[in-house]
């Protein structure tokens, strides 16, 4: 009845935070020649569900940031909070897998595999997450429908456009159903259509899985249709526009 089932645990749990959170982030890269203090003192919040563009001029730290995010990098100082947990402290192969259920990436430099086809890239993070093969081929099958190229799903990447090979990656990165999706320049290769077709995808499944984005982008189209925009410069956050 539903009387005796009104007080749980989840009634009593506090409201939720925020998805990411980040504290005091440093990070410098040590070349030899030339100490590059990439990040200087970064702190944010960021939502879940929220759909949030982070701009500025090139070099100013962007990738860093979205890398030191999501744990493909690592900080000097400060601290990141995803799902509430800390992923600095979990051991590596523990943070593989986490980054393997919870995260989708979709990077321009993390390439499609060219000799596997759409079906089989998009299959990759489940046969990282131990996903059984019938189950991971079936679930990638539905992702390339999701993105509309379920009748591509036995060509390679040579045989596609640079769009649609962009939305098998989009695929890739929602396969799993992950909490967040890290977008570093989603759209910097395509032409100004496809990337308004890619943008669109992105947006009806953030509606409609509200699933957290973070994309670094050039594009002002791209950053007014984030729901906030914030701006980088030398390292630090020097101000943020909430669009919508
Ligand atoms: N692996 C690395 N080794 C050394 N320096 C690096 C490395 N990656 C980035 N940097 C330096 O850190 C700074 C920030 O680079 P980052 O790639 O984060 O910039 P960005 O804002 O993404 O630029 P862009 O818009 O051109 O992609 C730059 O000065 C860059 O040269
Ligand atoms: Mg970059």
């Amino acid at each position: 009845m539903a009387h005796t089932e009104a007080l749980t645990a989840t009634d009593l749990r506090p409201p939720e935070g925020p998805i990411i959170r980040a504290s005091g982030l440093h990070k410098t890269y040590d070349t030899g020649a030339v100490e590059v203090h990439a990040l200087r003192g970064v702190s944010l919040e960021i939502p879940k569900g929220e759909m949030v563009a982070i701009m500025g001029p090139s070099g100013c730290g962007k990738t860093t940031l979205l890398n030191c995010l999501s744990g493909l990098d690592t900080i000097d100082a400060g601290e990141v909070f995803i799902e509430g947990t800390n992923i600095a402290t979990l051991p590596d192969r523990a943070k593989t897998l986490y980054r393997a259920r919870r995260m989708g990436f979709v990077f321009q430099t993390y390439n499609l595999l060219p000799v596997l086809s759409a079906a089989e890239n998009v299959e990759l993070p489940l046969v990282v997450s131990g996903v059984n093969a019938q189950e991971a081929r079936a679930r990638a099958l539905g992702a390339l429908e999701q993105v509309g190229l379920r009748d591509w799903a036995t060509h390679w990447p040579a045989q596609m456009s640079g769009g649609q090979r962009q939305r098998v990656t989009i695929a890739r990165a929602l396969v799993n159903n992950p909490a967040i999706v890290w977008a570093d320049e989603p759209t910097g290769n395509l032409d100004s259509q496809t990337a308004d077709e890619v943008m669109s995808l992105m947006e009806r499944l953030n509606s409609e899985h509200h699933q957290t984005f973070v994309i670094v982008t050039h594009d002002d189209a791209i950053g007014a249709r984030c729901n906030r925009i914030i701006r980088m410069r030398d390292g630090v956050i020097v101000g943020e526009d909430r669009t919508r």
